[in-house]
């Protein structure tokens, strides 16, 4: 069933198994490199490592299967998460170099809770000059290079550089099960020691995976997974979350001891987002791609026995709003995939106007603005993405052939809704409002042959293309 309706076209996914955390995100040599969590023999195997997946434009995807396996004893259950750091003129000759930082996930033998005691966290670089070629593993640091305080849940390093110094942040759990975030420093990127950590002012979650630091404008941001939320009010009972928390104006995450929880703002309202990871792309665009799933999802991401579960969200291109909310917009790039623009029949009715369209397949690009008032638009009578009374939801009937598949309703506070762009790619749907200030991911599991839009409610211009396949080169 590798080859199925469900399929993405240009949401990056590998061939067959399992994906989660994007990993190792740059440009480098002249290509877009993704490298992800992959189990290629899910649901088989327990075997976690790296896959890697190029592209020269963010469209187009070549993936090349496994590439980081769990083949020492530093890593020996898992090649876990990671970053891609890139050395200028650091390879031989003057090329460049780039350096994959991951972590070496170990369970020691023995009656251990795998929490305080028996887990191995090694932080472990590769080293490449082509991208493609990976070096020697070299093991940089181990649980005794940690402080004391860190129980052995300490993982996903993110490396960047600034003020002249290398800096490396981790997400970790301490021994009273406090979440919080590690900053090591390092002049050449291969002996660290301990910089500084990052507490929340409050308890905020138990441990934080995958954290990241985000530069826009000037000001910084500490992305990060925190869990342990499932008892939070806005949490949807699920234990994981992602998003961000802004800092101050002129303050540096690296000088940074606290951050606030009270600005916490999630990343995505919809229901299967989790992991994200940036980099900087040689536009010195700040660019995000997400996994499409959740470590402890309570719905089903593969029916009918898929061979294949869970995809990575499109690029999103990071923008910093005036009051410090960061919005997200597709790639550019995205739009070589529209086909020609096809049109909405319209029927007005005042005050609301409602317009139609059927589409051959499930893989389209949808552009409403000029949006003013009460607002909805549904998908095969089924996903339904509505504003009103100051809340925008997204909700799925169910009983419509199981098409949510667990997934009924998430919503979010908007004082307005005055766009929407909407990204249908078979199984996968994003969901931009506001120019991406509040963006939904989610999973669905369509079985129409065509795929049936209707809007209703006040918009100027509403707009539809058919996209293409840019995934053609993995499968
Ligand atoms: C987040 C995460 C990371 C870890 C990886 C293992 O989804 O749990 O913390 O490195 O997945 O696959």
């Amino acid at each position: 069933m590798t080859t199925n309706r469900w399929r993405m076209g240009f949401h990056l996914m590998p061939p067959t198994g399992w994906v989660n955390d994007p990993n190792g995100l740059c440009y480098f040599n002249g290509l877009y490199h993704v490298f992800h969590q992959y189990s290629p023999d899910w649901p088989n195997g327990s075997e976690r490592g790296w896959g890697h997946a190029t592209s020269p434009d963010l469209v187009h995807w070549t993936h090349h299967g496994m590439v980081i396996h769990q083949d020492i004893p530093e890593d020996a259950n898992g090649a876990y998460s990671g970053s891609a750091y890139i050395v200028p003129g650091g390879g031989a000759g003057g090329s460049d170099l780039l350096r994959l930082y991951y972590t070496g996930n170990v369970k020691e033998p023995g009656a251990h809770d795998y929490i305080y005691s028996g887990r191995q966290a090694n932080e472990i670089l590769i080293e490449t000059t082509d991208g493609f070629n990976l070096g020697e593993k070299q093991v940089l640091l181990r649980n005794a290079d940690y402080p004391d305080f860190c129980s052995c849940h300490v993982r996903d390093p993110k490396v960047w550089s600034q003020d002249g110094s290398l800096h490396m942040l981790l997400g970790a759990r301490d021994m009273d099960d406090e979440g919080l975030a590690l900053i090591m420093e390092s002049q050449d990127g291969l002996s660290w020691t301990t910089a500084s950590t990052v507490r929340p002012t409050s308890h905020f979650g138990f441990m934080w995976e995958c954290p990241d630091r985000i530069a826009l404008d000037g000001f910084e941001y500490l992305s990060f997974c925190p869990q342990g939320m499932a008892e939070l009010p806005w949490a949807n009972d699920l234990r994981d979350q992602s998003g961000y928390i802004p800092l101050p104006a002129a303050v540096k995450l690296i000088g940074c001891e606290h951050v606030n929880p009270a600005l916490f703002r999630r990343w995505d309202f919809g229901f299967d987002f989790y992991a994200p990871q940036t980099f900087t792309d040689p536009q010195g665009r700040t660019i995000l791609i997400g996994w499409m799933g959740l470590p402890e999802p309570p719905f089903d991401s593969a029916p009918d026995n898929l061979d294949w579960i869970h995809c990575l969200t499109v690029p999103r291109v990071l923008t910093r709003c005036e009051d410090g909310v960061v919005a997200m917009a597709p790639a550019p790039e995205l739009e070589q995939l529209r086909g020609e623009q096809a049109s909405f029949a319209h029927v007005d009715s005042a005050p609301a106007q409602t317009r139609t369209a059927t589409l051959p397949a499930h893989r389209v690009d949808i552009v409403v603005d000029g949006i003013s008032g009460p607002f909805d638009l549904t998908l095969d009578g089924a996903a339904r993405i509505a504003f009103a009374d100051g809340e925008l939801t997204l909700s799925f009937d169910d009983g419509v052939q199981g098409i949510g598949r667990g997934r009924q309703t998430r919503s979010v506070n908007v004082n307005a809704l005055e766009n929407l762009r909407v990204l249908v790619d078979n199984s996968a749907l994003e969901i931009f409002a506001n120019n991406g200030r509040e963006v939904f991911s989610t999973r669905w599991f369509p079985t129409a042959d065509q795929l049936d839009i209707a809007i209703q409610g006040t918009a100027e211009e509403a707009r539809v293309w058919p996209m293409g396949d840019g995934m053609e080169g993995t499968y």
